[in-house]
């Protein structure tokens, strides 16, 4: 390929476009003017931000409300006292200095008393209208008590099962994530931020969290810069250009920087290349921790380090607090670059218009749980499940009878999921709750009182129960607190007795749907085949029990589809659909079992490839997986040209029928594969998905158009290419099958 072929776009070209159109000249000039009125003691004030752990009411001291009212604080987290968001509030716009309101933060994750499904279950639905809605509920019920901060949404592409906050993300492909950042901000923020329903987000963690060595939280994270920018970028890029108004630091190290202190992730890459204009928030502690990871000598060395960089507002240390006057003192920071911290936090809260309509608490009566938003949350869940296996138990008819059995039967507080502050378990309802609401006859016995219980002394009953039952469902999983920040797993299988108590009902010869609610996909390998149905219902939510109530009962079917590869065993982990394809390629011709190799082998690589001798090359289940209570079939591929020029589009069609029995939903994938260029591409990438609704035997020609910026590229000196060449093109339910074509790019 000739150097002259290639088509570059400068990365400049894109964000200046993006700066421009974030600019106000009205908010510009009020910022000047706040600035050139505050003292440094002030200015300092507002990159503070204060809080309590999520779990403390505390006390409102006489020594926080002089600091407000010097400005000595710029924002607060967990302030859940409404009287004292209140008298905050007012002593800010009434008694400090220049009158500058505070912003109230909270991780607002996935609900605030209406609880959605972890965020990797809204993924699943591949839903941004979805993703959209539970937003918007989220900023209604919470701006009701004066939070219109949220640290949401997590945008960590994570390829690892074992990673605990695999959970809170949009799963492991670029392209969804980004389709779901947009409608997160979207939501969380609504059509109009000045709304008191307006609530910013915070897109976090910036950057490559989700790549932690061995999946182990917090750990070091090696991403060349085409890796970057191919992979991990996209998602905020989106989110930035659809407006985001706050981003926060990770606390992992990223090529040796830690990401809090990281002048080329915060300055160079966020601020001059995506053009962001809102403000930098640490993670907890993590501006002190760069003393930790062996990067700051102390608090002060922390401080001037992060300030250096760009990052704006310090969450719960006080390094930026004791220090900045010090440096300053030093000349180590200038009061110029103190105003460049200070300005990226006025200029939200401007945006906000809080100096207008400060936020505090509404005395609205009946916020929460309204009948529109469990509906919504229920949909959600509904649309959140994955059907991975389905041999003629499910859907379920009324007139069999059933053992409810497991620890995630009836267990509210467990299935509203990780990070969940505010929901109250007393409004969650359970599959038990569901099905006692029904006229449906069943039985429950527990037989483990907790995901991780090995007692196997309520077997027995369970087992009975089973044996007096026709059809036996499962509902286990894990504890809410098995995933989610700083819970790995090493081994991520059914915890406790699970599998035991499964091997168990399994010998009544009854057959079994097994219903998983947990924070990530389950190694499920040793009791697969033991069940006859396994539905994911990730940790649903509030409305959990009716969504799976509806679904089971073939009311509603399940509609999600995995956003991240499905490994067979912890061990396989990192593992991803959009993969290199390596110099020696598994196959199902090439790939050696353990068992197979003869006693006394000859030392010898020939004919192997890139495998596990014990685990092979496959995942469990591929990502973009999901059945349906219908079958489709993917037909008549066809492509408006074969070969097109870099400033032609093509068009890409297949005809999709529904060749079941029952009305179904389908998301039809399309993926596209870049089979030679100047640095290796992955062998297929999600470029295009929609999702379709047909009665049996309707047909549908399902119609994509890819762009050739779709096909371009990030290369290791940082330029953006698109390379001539072939592509080959699939669509199809899954990343692992689908019909195909290919075109050329010249
Ligand atoms: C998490 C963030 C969260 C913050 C505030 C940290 O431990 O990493 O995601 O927003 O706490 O609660």
């Amino acid at each position: 390929m000739g150097f002259l072929q290639r088509l570059f776009f400068t990365v400049i070209a894109f964000s200046s476009i993006t700066i421009l159109a974030q600019s106000d000249d009205g908010i510009e000039a009020e910022i000047h003017s706040l600035l050139s009125k505050m003292t440094i003691e002030e200015k300092i004030g507002q990159t503070s931000l204060r809080g309590t752990s999520s779990r403390v009411d505390g006390s409102l001291s006489d020594e926080l409300k002089s600091a407000v009212r010097e400005g000595r604080i710029g924002a607060f987290l967990n302030v859940m006292n409404t009287d004292y968001v209140k008298e905050l509030q007012k002593i800010a716009v009434e008694e400090s200095p220049n009158k500058i309101p505070l912003l109230f933060g909270r991780d607002v994750i996935h609900g605030f008393k209406t609880i959605f499904p972890i965020p990797l279950g809204i993924a699943a639905t591949w839903n941004k209208d979805v993703a959209k809605s539970g937003a918007r509920i989220s900023a209604l019920e919470a701006s009701s008590v004066g939070i219109r901060w949220t640290f949401a949404p997590m945008l960590d592409i994570s390829r690892d099962a074992r990673w605990g906050r695999i959970a809170e993300s949009p799963g492991e492909d670029p392209f969804l994530a980004s389709v779901l950042a947009k409608a997160y901000i979207e939501g969380f923020q609504g059509e109009d931020l000045k709304s008191s329903t307006s609530m910013a987000a915070s897109i976090k963690h910036f950057i490559g969290y989700g790549a932690a060595i061995g999946g182990r939280d917090y750990n070091t994270v090696i991403i060349h810069n085409a890796l970057l920018h191919n992979v991990y970028l996209p998602p905020f890029k989106t989110a930035i250009d659809a407006g985001a108004l706050t981003l926060m630091t990770a606390f992992n190290e990223i090529n040796g920087i830690p990401a809090t202190g990281n002048k080329f992730l915060l300055k160079d890459l966020l601020r001059d290349e995506l053009g962001f204009n809102g403000f930098i928030v640490s993670d907890w502690a993590s501006v002190t921790e760069m003393i930790a990871h062996g990067y700051a000598r102390d608090y002060e060395h922390a401080a001037e380090l992060s300030i250096k960089s760009g990052m704006d507002m310090e969450m719960s240390t006080h390094a930026y607090e004791n220090s900045i006057q010090k440096l300053m003192d030093k000349n180590l920071i200038s009061e110029k670059e103190l105003d460049f911290l200070v300005a990226n936090i006025l200029r939200v809260k401007l945006k906000m218009g809080l100096f207008e309509k400060p936020s505090f608490p509404s005395n609205e009566q009946n916020v929460f749980y309204k009948t529109e938003y469990l509906e919504a949350a229920k949909n959600a869940a509904i649309e959140s499940f994955v059907l991975l296996k389905n041999e003629d138990v499910l859907p379920l008819s009324s007139n069999q009878t059933f053992a409810v059995i497991g620890p995630l039967a009836d267990a509210p507080h467990e299935q509203l999921g990780t990070w969940t502050f505010d929901g109250d378990k007393e409004k969650t309802i359970t599959p038990v709750d569901a099905f006692q609401n029904s006229s449906i006859d069943f039985m429950f016995a527990q037989g483990l009182t907790y995901s991780r219980d090995k007692s196997t002394e309520l077997f027995e009953e369970a087992i009975s129960a089973a044996e007096n039952s026709d059809v036996i469902l499962f509902f286990g999983g894990e504890e809410s607190i098995l995933s989610g920040e700083a819970h790995s797993r090493a081994n991520i299988d059914l915890p406790g007795a699970q599998e035991e108590l499964i091997s168990k009902l399994a010998e009544t010869g009854k057959p079994i749907v097994l219903v998983i609610m947990a924070g990530r996909p389950i190694s499920i390998m040793n009791i697969i085949d033991k069940v006859d149905a396994v539905l994911m219902a990730w940790h649903p939510g509030t409305m959990g029990g009716p969504a799976l109530f509806d679904v089971l009962a073939g009311i509603s079917e399940p509609g999600g589809r995995l956003p991240v590869t499905w490994p067979k065993d912890g061990a396989q982990s990192p593992i991803y659909y959009n993969h290199k394809n390596t110099g020696r390629p598994a196959d199902q011709f090439n790939y050696t079992n353990i068992d197979d190799i003869p006693i006394g082998a000859w030392q010898s690589s020939i004919g192997n490839r890139s495998h596990y001798l014990d685990l092979g090359y496959k995942p469990h289940f591929p990502f973009g997986y999901g059945l349906t209570y219908t079958d489709f079939e993917y037909s008549d591929i066809s492509i408006s040209s074969k070969s097109i020029q870099v400033n032609e589009s093509v068009e890409i069609s297949a005809k999709v029928k529904n060749i079941g029995s029952r009305k179904g939903r389908e998301v039809v994938q399309l993926y596209v594969q870049d089979v030679v260029a100047s640095i290796t591409r992955p062998v297929k990438e999600l470029k295009g998905f929609e999702i379709i609704t047909l009665n049996p035997g309707e047909e549908k020609t399902i119609k994509f158009t890819i762009n050739p910026k779709d096909l371009s590229f990030v290369t290791f000196n940082d330029e953006r290419v698109l390379e001539p060449g072939k592509f080959n093109v699939w669509i199809g339910p899954n990343s692992s099958s689908g019909i195909n074509s290919s075109f050329e790019l010249k």
